[in-house]
Parts: C-alpha cells; sequence; structure tokens
C-alpha cells in the first residue's frame, strides 16, 4: 500500500537531520571554508553570465572573422570599432580648438559600452566624461576611470556616494547646495559641482534672476561645495543659424557675469554640444566658453543631417546577426503576426535571430533593409520579439550563415543609424540607445593587428 504523502516525508526526517547538523559543524568550525565557499560561487556561478553572453569583450576584428558562435547562443552582435573613434574624437579636437572635451558618454556611451569608450578615451588623453547618473558615474571610478566625471542628470539621491567617488553633480537649487554640504561633511571631502542654467530648455536649471541669488546666497553656507563649472544646454543647436541658440548664448553670459560680480568664478563654462560644436563658434570660443560637451559625434553621427556633411565622421558601431533560416514561400502566403507583409510571386524568405527586445524597432517591418551579400534587402512583416524575416530573393547565392548588416557597412554599401531613424521617424540617438542589453557588445579595432588590450572585469 502506498504511504500517505506526510508519512514519506517524515521517514526522510532522519536523514536531513544529519545533513543539516553536517552542515552547522561545518559552517561553526570552519569559517574559511564558507568565506572560500562563498568566492568559488561568486567565481564560478555569480560571474558566468558576465564573462560569456552579455559582456563585451575586446578582441581583434580578425579573431572575430564573424564566428561569434564560440562564445554566444546566436549570431548577433554589436561590433565597437575604437578606430572609428579615435577618427571622430580627431574631428572633435579640430572644431574644439582650446576647449576642453568632457566626452558624453552617459546611456552606456549612447549604446557603445561606457567603460571600454572611455578606457579608450583616456588613452586618447580626455579627461572628462559626462554621465546622466550617479551610478554611471561610479562605473566609471570602478573601471579605474580617475579623471572628471560630470553627472549632467544632477543629483537626485545618495549624494555621500557622489562625494565619496569625485563624481561633479550639475546642480541649481539652494536644497541642491545645502545636500551637498551635508554630504561633504558627513564624508570629509570637498563637494564639486557645476551650476545649470536654464537658458531655454526649460528642463533643469536656474531659470531667473531670482533664482541665481537665492543660489548664490545658499553657496554661502556651503563652504565644502566648490562651483566649479557652469553650464547651459541649446534647445536648437542642430539647426542650422536658428536664432535662439544666439539668444540662449546672451543669457548664459549675462548669468555667468552675475555670478562672476558676486564672487564665484566657475572654471569651465560649456553650452556646446556636437550641433554646436559643428556650427556655432561663439559656443566654443575658448574666453567665455571653455568647454564643449559632444555625445553623438563620438560615436559617428551627426546631429542632424543639415549638418552631416560638415562633420566627416565614421559610424563606431556595427549591428550583424547571420541568417539562421532558408525557405521559399508561394504566391499568396502571408508573413509573420497579422500576415502585413504578403508574397507577390514565389519569395524566398531567410530568417535572421533579432528582434524588437533586441531594440530592433518593431516599426522596421515592411520599412527598414539589411545588407546581405553587399546587396539590401528588405524586412517583410512584423518583426517579431526575438526574429525577423527578410526578402532575399533577389541575392544571387544566399546562403545559410550568410552575415546580414542591421546597421553598417558590408562591400559598398553602409546602412547608418540616420537611415533607420528617417524611415520610423525617430532620430539617431534613439536607434543607437535602443541597440538591447542583450546584444553582446564587441570591442574591435579594425586599425590594429594585434588585440590592444584585454577587457577588464568591468567591462
Ligand atoms: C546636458 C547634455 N550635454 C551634452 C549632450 C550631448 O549632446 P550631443 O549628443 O547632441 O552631442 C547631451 C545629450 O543629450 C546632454 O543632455
Amino acid at each position: 500500500m502506498r504511504q500517505p504523502s506526510i508519512f514519506r516525508h517524515l521517514s526522510l526526517l532522519p536523514a536531513l537531520q544529519i545533513c543539516l547538523l553536517l552542515t552547522c559543524f561545518l559552517v561553526l568550525l570552519s569559517p574559511g571554508l564558507s568565506a572560500s565557499g562563498a568566492r568559488f560561487f561568486s567565481a564560478h556561478c555569480a560571474d558566468r553570465p558576465r564573462s560569456t553572453a552579455t559582456h563585451p569583450q575586446v578582441i581583434s576584428r580578425s579573431q572575430m572573422a564573424f564566428s561569434p558562435q564560440n562564445r554566444f547562443s546566436r549570431p548577433t552582435s554589436a561590433q565597437i570599432d575604437l578606430a572609428a573613434l579615435r577618427h571622430n574624437l580627431s574631428r572633435i579636437r579640430a572644431f574644439a580648438g582650446t576647449c576642453r572635451i568632457l566626452a558624453v558618454v552617459k546611456a552606456n556611451a549612447y549604446g557603445h559600452g561606457a567603460v571600454p569608450i572611455a578606457q579608450e578615451l583616456v588613452r586618447q588623453g580626455i579627461s572628462c566624461f559626462g554621465v546622466s547618473l550617479a551610478e554611471e558615474g561610479v562605473e566609471l571610478r570602478q573601471a579605474g576611470i580617475t579623471g572628471d566625471i560630470i553627472v549632467l542628470g544632477g543629483a537626485w539621491s545618495d549624494d555621500d556616494e557622489i562625494v565619496l567617488n569625485d563624481l561633479t553633480p550639475f546642480i541649481f537649487t539652494p536644497e541642491h547646495v545645502a545636500r551637498l554640504e551635508k554630504a561633504a561633511l558627513r564624508t570629509g571631502k570637498t563637494a564639486k559641482a557645476h551650476l545649470k542654467l536654464d537658458t531655454g530648455m526649460s528642463r533643469v536649471g536656474v531659470i531667473t534672476d531670482s533664482e541665481l541669488d537665492a543660489f548664490i546666497e545658499a553657496l554661502k553656507s556651503a563652504p565644502h561645495v566648490v562651483i566649479d563649472g557652469l553650464a547651459s544646454h541649446l534647445a536648437n543647436s542642430e539647426i542650422l543659424t536658428h536664432p535662439e541658440n544666439a539668444a540662449q548664448i546672451q543669457r548664459f553670459r549675462q548669468a555667468h557675469a552675475h555670478l562672476e560680480a558676486s564672487g564665484i568664478h566657475p572654471k569651465w563654462r560649456h553650452i556646446a554640444n556636437s550641433g554646436a560644436l559643428l556650427q556655432i563658434d561663439a559656443a566654443h570660443d575658448g574666453q567665455e566658453f571653455n568647454q564643449v560637451r559632444p555625445g553623438i559625434m563620438l560615436y559617428g553621427q551627426a546631429p542632424s543631417s543639415e549638418l552631416s556633411p560638415l562633420a566627416d565622421l565614421r559610424a563606431v558601431l556595427s549591428w550583424r546577426t547571420s541568417i539562421t533560416h532558408l525557405k521559399t514561400i508561394e504566391a499568396g502566403r502571408r508573413v509573420s503576426y497579422n500576415g502585413r507583409w504578403c508574397a507577390p510571386a514565389a519569395t524566398r524568405i531567410a530568417t535572421i535571430p533579432v528582434g524588437y527586445a533586441d531594440g530592433y524597432n518593431r516599426r522596421f517591418g515592411n520599412a527598414a533593409e539589411v545588407l546581405i551579400r553587399g546587396q539590401r534587402a528588405p524586412v517583410v512583416g512584423t518583426v517579431c520579439m526575438d526574429m525577423c524575416m527578410v526578402d532575399v530573393t533577389r541575392i544571387e547565392g544566399v546562403g545559410l550563415g550568410d552575415e546580414v548588416v542591421l546597421l553598417g557597412r558590408q562591400g559598398t554599401q553602409e546602412i547608418t543609424a540616420e537611415e533607420l531613424a528617417k524611415r520610423i521617424g525617430t532620430i539617431p540617438y534613439e536607434i543607437l540607445t535602443s541597440v538591447g542589453a542583450r546584444v553582446p557588445r564587441v570591442v574591435v579595432d579594425s586599425e590594429a593587428s594585434a588585440i590592444p588590450h584585454r577587457a577588464t572585469d568591468s567591462e
């Protein structure tokens, strides 16, 4: 007769008790053992995913040879070319003149991987970085970045962490000053900050003269807070000769003069993002403005197509996968969810392992193209979460495993972030920052024959 289940469990009790006793015995008598057990777990279990799928690696282009299957479970990755980054930096330098460059690496360096990007920029002599969140700054510190790190998004909480990590937040209210002062006292350090002016964005910053006066007043009771910089942000810098740009610069100058007259002398003064760097000389004159804050230019995009011809940049990120399934469908057969594409004739369909969960926008279905064998092929039907389909009928010799470029160059063709953005009515910034976390970033150097450096733990 089967035992009632409770009795079956009771019959296991002695064995369980022995196991429990043995465990307690080992833990109590050997604390070193439990510590090494924890270390073993963190080395062999907790860290494992970081060293494989989602963890950017530094390898040379030849090693990559488009066979990342060895490393990742699918052939989809984003390659980050340090040589292109260096080229773009040299273009930024050509425009920046004597201004210091604050390299904007917020939002994981616009999706490129903040740590490897910042590390390469340090090797190229950059010593000032812009992040949006304190935790992004801490990530850079933990990776050994020692220069100035400006927290552009401001300090919303945990000011101690900001001060302890020598991060420099944008601040703009008396409350921010008081909080930073307290954090400075608690941590025994001086807190550096940049005062943010709202000269026209209506986003964040000191907006009126009376707000500026209140801020100056608050600084009098905050001897441990140093205003190391003065900043503002342009709302129309990517639009050629927009009149509001000059008006914002004028408001900045006035506020700066007022601060100087009050005895506050911000060392770094900046308003120029990529758009201003490309087309507004007054925003990086080396005197009133002695620092610039480019982001998108670093990554090889101009902020608008109008400014693109001035820029001469090279895309840093290319997004690649390969064909994992091929079939021919008959005329009239529909493709993907809701049958939004119908084969007009017998059609060769390639399935590729990338979808909207990777940041390949759902609206690319029936709208975007990819590159295969150096030719353009349309994405047909709705983009699924993890896959999408491409009409490859016109591509001769197409085969399983063929490389598919979603973003980047193949042969003489290139798909740019600007092109993808236009297809769905957005901007290149959104295309780049949308490349999902599960797409491995593989750092390459198209100008180096050898491995330039090994990835650090935090990359
Ligand atoms: C405050 C601030 N500065 C600089 C930048 C960099 O702008 P861009 O990428 O257009 O150069 C940004 C980007 O959004 C920003 O928010």
